[in-house]
């Protein structure tokens, strides 16, 4: 039993969401022109998962390569650009070969990069083993590495031929990473799906112990959500600009964190809070306090499961501003923010006073339950 989804704006391409056995059913297929194969994955992608993947590549005498790289953000970097380039060029592979993600984000956004520059692009299939990469960045062909100056500056928009997502990669997943990926699922109810937020407001303790049904019901929606949304506006030249919700207060929370013990989920929740709060508080507010509260209640709830921290740490109002300036999205030195009229209905506003800004940066948790 699997679930399908096709993606793409020009040409299509499956995303396949199912149990583990949808390895072995579509990707012989899906490689069956490719006579070698590199799997980039990194040192924390358990063995098991790498092991099943590459025995269903060798059952079809493909000669695989797996290339492991150092686990973290660093790793998009030009040096892991250029070094893996080099292994494929050694082990020339050309445009008739097949790169395959196994990992999470970092994984996906450096190998589909190297796919899409590699002899002008070569095949490129995701497999994608975290939350995160599974409802978000496997999805929407943006594929990027990261410049001193600033995270994702280079990159490309290319997709993959085939995406495979099993949510059974995901019981190994430490805790934090678990609730960073569902901070992208939880906000995709907030800006455009209701079903998905209402689902995890009834069902916070499944979610929590990973139970299967409710997980695949999660991830099989998300993707959906995204890749509509990616239909509309591939290139993000208008609606899909409200992914980035929260991802103003989040970035600049990494930034002020140095990117250091926060993890870009984590930063996105506490960024959504914000934003939540700007969404009833500020001039341009329309959402109305019974749907902030909701909202409220539940980032609260799920980030007192696992880094209750986050809740209590307070920022410089000046530097947060600055970094929130400084942020990718700062069109001709205009803040846009993403606010939400109600659940499930974002807007891009660029007309919002900055004391309401001040007030949505300082308004801090003290009186949560
Ligand atoms: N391209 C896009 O549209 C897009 C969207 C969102 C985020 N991103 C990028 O994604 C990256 C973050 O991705 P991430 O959150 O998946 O982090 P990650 O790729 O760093 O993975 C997190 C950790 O989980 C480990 N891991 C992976 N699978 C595992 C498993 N099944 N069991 C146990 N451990 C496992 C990895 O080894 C890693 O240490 C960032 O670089 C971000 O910029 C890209």
């Amino acid at each position: 039993m699997y679930k399908k989804i096709l993606a793409g704006v020009h040409k299509k391409y499956p995303i396949i969401i199912g149990k583990k056995s949808i390895c072995k059913e579509f990707l012989p297929k899906a490689v069956k022109n490719n006579s070698k194969v590199m799997i980039i994955t990194d040192f924390g992608v358990p063995k098991e998962i790498i092991e099943s993947i590459d025995k269903i590549l060798k059952k079809e005498s493909k000669f695989v390569k797996i290339h492991k790289i150092a686990q973290g953000e660093n790793s998009k970097s030009f040096a892991q650009f250029e070094k893996t380039q080099n292994k494929l060029a050694q082990l020339r592979f050309d445009r008739t070969d097949c790169i395959i993600a196994l990992g999470g984000g970092v994984v996906g956004d450096l190998a589909g990069y190297i796919a899409s520059s590699y002899q002008r692009g070569i095949d490129f299939i995701q497999i994608p083993t975290t939350l995160l990469a599974q409802v978000d960045s496997s999805v929407g062909g943006k594929t990027a590495i990261n410049l001193e100056h600033g995270k994702n500056l280079v990159g490309a928009f290319y997709n993959p031929k085939l995406v495979l997502v099993c949510s059974e990669f995901l019981k190994t997943l430490p805790k934090r990473q678990y609730y960073a990926g569902l901070a992208e699922v939880l906000k995709y109810g907030i800006i455009s799906n209701k079903k998905i937020f209402h689902l995890f407001k009834n069902n916070l303790k499944k979610i929590d112990s990973r139970q299967q049904k409710i997980i695949n019901e999660l991830i099989f929606l998300s993707i959906k959500t995204k890749a509509k949304i990616v239909l509309e506006d591939e290139k993000e030249n208008g609606i899909r600009a409200i992914l980035n919700y929260g991802h103003t207060y989040g970035h600049a929370i990494e930034a002020l964190s140095n990117f250091k013990d926060i993890l870009h989920g984590e930063a996105v929740l506490i960024g959504m809070l914000k934003a939540t709060n700007m969404s009833y508080f500020s001039a341009q507010g329309q959402l109305s306090w019974e749907e902030r509260t909701e909202i409220e209640d539940i980032i609260v709830s799920m980030i007192k499961k696992f880094n209750p921290n986050l809740l209590s740490t307070k920022y410089n109002l000046t530097k947060f501003k600055r970094s929130m300036m400084g942020d990718k999205k700062v069109k001709s030195g205009k803040l846009n923010l993403v606010l939400i009229k109600s659940i499930g209905s974002a807007f891009v506003t660029g007309s919002f006073l900055e004391s309401d800004l001040d007030f949505s940066i300082e308004i801090m948790q003290a009186n949560f339950p």
